[in-house]
């Protein structure tokens, strides 16, 4: 008999409103939810008291690389340390990438994650393709990876010289096969002629500092290759996810092209909400270099604009911590040598609990929406995933929304001794994580067993991207 299990006395929030509500856990998937004290205590297994607190869908984090070599140095996390963190942040499923060998098969790389996450991964887990070329053997690939459960793969508009670029006529083609095949094209937008030019000439002027990072990758750079995107798209229109948008101009620029009609999607991350481009002006500034780099507070306020109206529809981490060591070592003092990419992947519900909810920014449905729910419907996981309505995936999180703390790596999980919010007041912080239906962190500990998480194989629904259109 598959055990029974009852959270009571909770706030149970999801995408259009929170209600004081019993949620019933039969096995891996919720039964039923329904108003207070409606089931039984006698006739569950266990009750779960959750009193004062918050009931949410597991989170779902899109854009995460684990054990992912770039620059010259691979990313802090893998599927061991990288799930753990990820679930003392109340995250229950992630998505991986799996890269293109450079002129070789996607397909067969898929498997070398498979191997990677054997025995390891705590929680659940899923793969999107990164697409470095758009030839013959790639093209034919697209409807197998759709087949094979990776219905979303990305490409970039930028990182020639780490011979990772497409150009339009690759995008135009790619765009194509997506079009044709039924799935979904991840962007990162920066415009590699724009960055070249301005890190030829900082370079030529001796100009080595952290914050000429951000200086050579303007916001021009970023919103010329969002504009390009959606040039491409209608002419060959399929749909279209923009990852980590960091500036205010890319919320006009992706809302007035849902506007037009064009299925085109997009996503910030915590660091372009919380933090900006005077990190990079300190000592310690190459801990913050990322690409996009980090902005200016009024990008900050209009990316939380964009969240509010529902233009923005997830919040992701782009999780890529670099090994402190390789910053140091590899970077040898120039912004431009510094292998990009942050840390970020356990600090994501308690941000913007703090930064969003408690600030008045969003509500709470927003942030079921902007972390699980919308993340689920655009990635092919709904409605598996991302809510907690009977037959889905019994994914909760318990969440303390009145603990007061600081937020320090020391304290943290994650695989690093960087935290890009090191010192910040924390209002909220997650109990328990149920990924389905059992524990995998109780009570703040840790309780899950490495290899318990399941690969999840996404299926895009037709008009399931189009969330707001
Ligand atoms: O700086 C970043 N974002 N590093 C990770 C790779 C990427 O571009 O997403
Ligand atoms: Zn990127
Ligand atoms: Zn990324």
């Amino acid at each position: 008999m598959p055990k029974k299990l009852l959270i009571q006395g909770g706030t149970l929030v999801n995408e259009s409103g929170t209600l004081q509500a019993d949620v019933l856990i039969e096995g891996e998937r919720i039964k039923a939810q329904a108003q207070p004290n409606t089931f039984s205590p006698q006739e569950v297994d266990e009750v779960v008291d959750a009193t004062g607190k918050l009931v949410l869908p597991g989170l779902i984090e899109p854009h995460v690389h684990f054990n992912s070599p770039f620059m010259g140095t691979t990313t802090v996390h893998d599927y061991d340390n990288g799930t753990i963190a990820a679930a003392y942040g109340g995250v229950t499923t992630i998505i991986d990438f799996s890269t293109q060998p450079k002129g070789g098969s996607l397909l067969e790389n898929l498997g070398k994650k498979e191997e990677e996450a054997k025995g390891k991964a705590y929680i659940d887990w899923s793969m999107h393709g990164i697409l470095l070329d758009a030839s013959p053997l790639t093209l034919k690939e697209i409807p197998e990876l759709i087949e094979a459960g990776v219905p979303t793969y990305k490409c970039f508009t930028t990182y020639k010289h780490a011979d990772r670029m497409m150009d339009d006529d690759g995008l135009l083609r790619v765009l194509d096969a997506t079009a044709r095949y039924g799935g979904m094209l991840m962007v990162h937008c920066e415009n590699d002629t724009i960055i070249e030019h301005h890190l030829r000439r900082h370079v030529e002027e001796g100009h080595f500092a952290w914050i000429y990072h951000a200086r050579s990758r303007p916001p021009a750079a970023e919103n010329v290759a969002i504009q390009r995107v959606i040039d491409l798209m209608t002419e060959v229109t399929a749909p279209v996810y923009i990852v980590h948008t960091s500036t205010a101009e890319s919320v006009t620029l992706i809302h007035l092209a849902r506007a037009r009609g064009l299925p085109i999607h997009s996503e910030t991350c915590t660091h372009y909400l919380a933090l900006t481009e005077e990190k990079l002006l300190g000592e310690n500034g190459h801990f913050y270099i990322c690409s996009p780099p980090l902005r200016t507070q009024r990008d900050v306020d209009a990316l939380w604009m964009g969240l509010k109206n529902n233009c923005i529809e997830v919040v992701s981490t782009d999780d890529a911590g670099v090994p402190t060591a390789d910053r140091i070592r590899l970077g040898e003092g120039r912004f431009d040598r510094v292998p990009n990419g942050m840390p970020g992947i356990e600090p994501r519900l308690d941000l913007l609990h703090t930064e969003g909810v408690h600030k008045g920014r969003i509500t709470l449905p927003q942030l079921v929406a902007i972390t699980a729910t919308n993340v689920a419907r655009l990635f092919g996981l709904y409605p598996q995933k991302g809510h907690l309505g009977p037959g889905a995936d019994a994914d909760v999180v318990i969440y303390d929304p009145t603990v007061r703390w600081t937020m320090s790596s020391k304290t943290l999980h994650m695989n690093t001794d960087f935290c890009p919010f090191e010192g910040w007041q924390i209002v909220g912080r997650v109990q328990s994580v149920l990924n389905r239906g059992e524990f995998v962190i109780r009570d703040g500990a840790l309780v899950g067993k490495p290899g318990r998480g399941r690969r999840i194989f996404r299926k895009l629904e037709v008009g399931s991207t189009n969330l707001n259109t």
